[in-house]
């Protein structure tokens, strides 16, 4: 299912929507929502709006458990951290309590964080099937998606839920959750905006299969929904068959506007 944007605001607030709908939906069945969050800038003022009145006394904060796709191998004060920008942007602003934020942890190695978050996501799952309610992610230009990047292990992972990263066109470690770890939620939503993620969003959706090199391929739940939520610029590549009929969503107008 694919949904376009007028713009990015329009499309934040859809994703922001989206986490709310699907919290509430999950609360009510279950008493939990757990939620994997994306990195990067896209989701940045999503998680802003979901912050703010009225997402923010929509979603019963106390019975969500907040993850994450993947993380630089940074302090957790670095401005490169995702949980940094998540927190900023969300956390800090919403009543969810501490012990429910699992940020993928900064350890003395790559491998020993990624072993550590693997851990703590067994024990979340009491070591039974690890099934999210709603994952974000985000897509890069070169086809990645949270840090499975192309020709790297991670992509070939098929055992190990979270593995370590070395990303050499950005001379950094990652840890990020592997594919089988993805397509096991319930709900997987890409937020994908500007027209640089154009050619490489026709790729993915209209492209030949080439997971190797274009990971984000790769994701495909098994048993759930994936969701392409795309601003315009960005799927305006996209042949017209490849889109649903969904019309542009204009983001909502302000209350006090008159007419
Ligand atoms: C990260 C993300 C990464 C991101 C894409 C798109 O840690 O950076 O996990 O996969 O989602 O690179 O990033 P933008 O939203 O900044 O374009």
């Amino acid at each position: 299912m694919i949904k376009v944007f007028a713009d990015l605001q329009a499309l934040s607030h859809a994703a922001a929507r989206l986490f709310a709908k699907e919290a509430c939906r999950a609360i009510e069945a279950r008493g939990q929502f757990s939620v994997l969050l994306a990195g990067g800038e896209t989701p940045r003022r999503a998680y802003e709006i979901l912050a703010r009145q009225p997402l923010r006394d929509m979603v019963p904060w106390e019975q969500v458990q907040f993850f994450w796709g993947d993380e630089r191998y940074v302090p957790p004060d670095d401005q490169r951290s995702n949980a940094r920008m998540a927190r900023q942007t969300l956390l800090d602003l919403v009543p969810v309590p501490a012990a429910h934020i699992h940020p993928i942890p900064y350890r003395s190695s790559p491998r020993e964080s990624a072993a550590e978050y693997e851990d703590i996501l067994r024990a979340f799952f009491n070591n039974g099937p690890p099934r999210f309610d709603l994952v974000f992610l985000g897509l890069g230009e070169n086809g990645h998606t949270a840090s499975l990047f192309p020709g790297t292990y991670a992509v070939e992972e098929r055992e190990r839920w979270v593995t370590d990263v070395y990303v050499a066109e950005q001379g950094i470690y990652r840890v990020t959750l592997t594919a089988p770890l993805f397509n096991r939620a319930a709900l997987v939503a890409f937020i994908v905006a500007g027209g640089g993620k154009a050619l490489i969003l026709r790729k993915v959706l209209e492209g030949s299969m080439e997971p190797r090199r274009i990971p984000a391929q790769l994701i495909k739940p098994v048993n759930g929904t994936l969701l392409w939520l795309v601003e315009r610029e960005a799927a305006r590549l996209l042949s017209h068959d490849c889109l649903t009929d969904a019309p542009l969503r204009p983001h909502p107008r302000p209350r006090h506007h008159s007419n």
